[in-house]
């Protein structure tokens, strides 16, 4: 059941338009400099990650595992994170908990030299639903079937209201992370409605080591949620889908609200190098991408390789076009907000 819905996430992902209406990262225009003083060759991308040097500031964010696909395109990310040294993320492991079999659609992942693995679980399994809160021996077994260096716990409230077996309660969550960030390095992840103030701040004070904000602008789980809702011909919730499908807070003010005060991932709709040149012009740390890598991901190695190879270069005219040489330095660079997203820098009070 877990691993259909899995498979149908990634079909719905690749096929159709899920995408937010807006890319608050149009709203984001960085300072060309024509006179850059930076001899592109010098540039340099390699940054520590938690704790862990790694190449480039990319993170190949959390997607899939429990099926078939899910293996192909797990191994396919796999090879690209060790071939550039940079972390991966794998998807929700709570199939492998409750199907112990489908292990290795993740633990294939171990066949590559990864320099951080991401362990993820989302946030609604940590507590009471119609099914029993996992626990710590779950927790145990995901981490070591992967080896992971970090869990993330992810938060999908937004999906849980759209979908129709989605997980309705989530009194008492943020205790529970609480309680697990204190025995585990854990990453607060949103996926694709990002954190508000208030949540960043809980987070915080929650004890977890980092924040992924999966912000809006990318990938709508709304949206993702609206195909299978037209498909089963349900109504209320394909209503429900549209009303909802740019529900969130724009990724880059996550980032905002966050930079500074704890390590921060920029995450939701990034789509080239440009992009996550600007996330971390914001402060943020390293860039998430799911849904751009996805691309071709089922299909082949060398697809996956190429679009990162593309992003790279991409970040890298970034830097040179703003005499950036070093990711220290792509931190502070200049930019103008506008649109949109200026908006809600202004705008949001309280
Ligand atoms: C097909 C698909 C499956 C996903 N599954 C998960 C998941 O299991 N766990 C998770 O934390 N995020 C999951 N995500 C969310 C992404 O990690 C990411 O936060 C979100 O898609 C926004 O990033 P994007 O705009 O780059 O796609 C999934 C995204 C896609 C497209």
């Amino acid at each position: 059941m877990i691993a259909n819905r899995k498979e149908e996430h990634i079909r719905i992902a690749e096929k159709n338009e899920v995408n937010a209406s807006h890319n608050y990262w149009d709203d984001i225009v960085m300072v060309h400099r024509s006179i850059p003083e930076v001899d592109y060759n010098s540039i340099e991308t390699n940054m520590d990650f938690l704790g862990t040097v790694i190449d480039y500031p990319i993170l190949i964010s959390s997607m899939t595992g429990g099926t078939e696909l899910a293996r192909k395109i797990n191994r396919n990310l796999a090879r690209a994170a060790e071939k550039f040294n940079i972390p991966m993320g794998l998807g929700s492991m709570r199939a492998a908990v409750e199907h112990r079999e489908l292990g290795d659609t993740y633990s294939v992942i171990n066949d590559f030299k990864i320099p951080v693995k991401l362990a993820n679980i989302g946030a609604p399994q940590l507590i009471e639903q119609d099914k029993k809160p996992l626990t710590e021996k779950d927790l145990d077994y995901l981490i070591d079937l992967i080896g992971a260096k970090f869990l993330i716990i992810h938060f999908n409230f937004l999906q849980e209201m759209i979908q129709p077996e989605g997980d309705r309660n989530a009194k008492g969550v943020l205790k529970r992370v609480s309680e697990i960030a204190e025995s585990y390095p854990v990453i607060a992840k949103e996926t694709g409605a990002g954190f508000s103030r208030d949540d960043i701040n809980d987070l915080i004070d929650s004890g977890v080591k980092a924040i992924d904000v999966g912000g809006l602008g990318g990938t709508s789980f709304a949206a993702i949620e609206y195909y299978r809702a037209e498909k089963t011909g349900d109504m209320e919730k394909t209503r429900a889908g549209t009303t909802f499908w740019n529900w969130g807070v724009p990724s880059p003010v996550s980032i905002i609200l966050a930079s500074g005060r704890i390590p921060v991932i920029g995450s939701g709709g990034l789509r080239n190098g440009l992009d996550l040149f600007k996330a971390i012009s914001l402060g943020a740390m390293a860039g998430g991408f799911a849904r751009t890598l996805l691309e071709g991901a089922d299909d082949s190695y060398e697809t996956v390789e190429m679009n990162i190879r593309t992003i790279i270069r991409e970040f890298k005219i970034g830097m040179m076009l703003t005499g950036t040489r070093t990711m220290g330095e792509a931190r502070t660079r200049s930019r103008i907000i506008k649109g949109e997203l200026k908006d809600w820098t202004d705008g949001y009070v309280g």
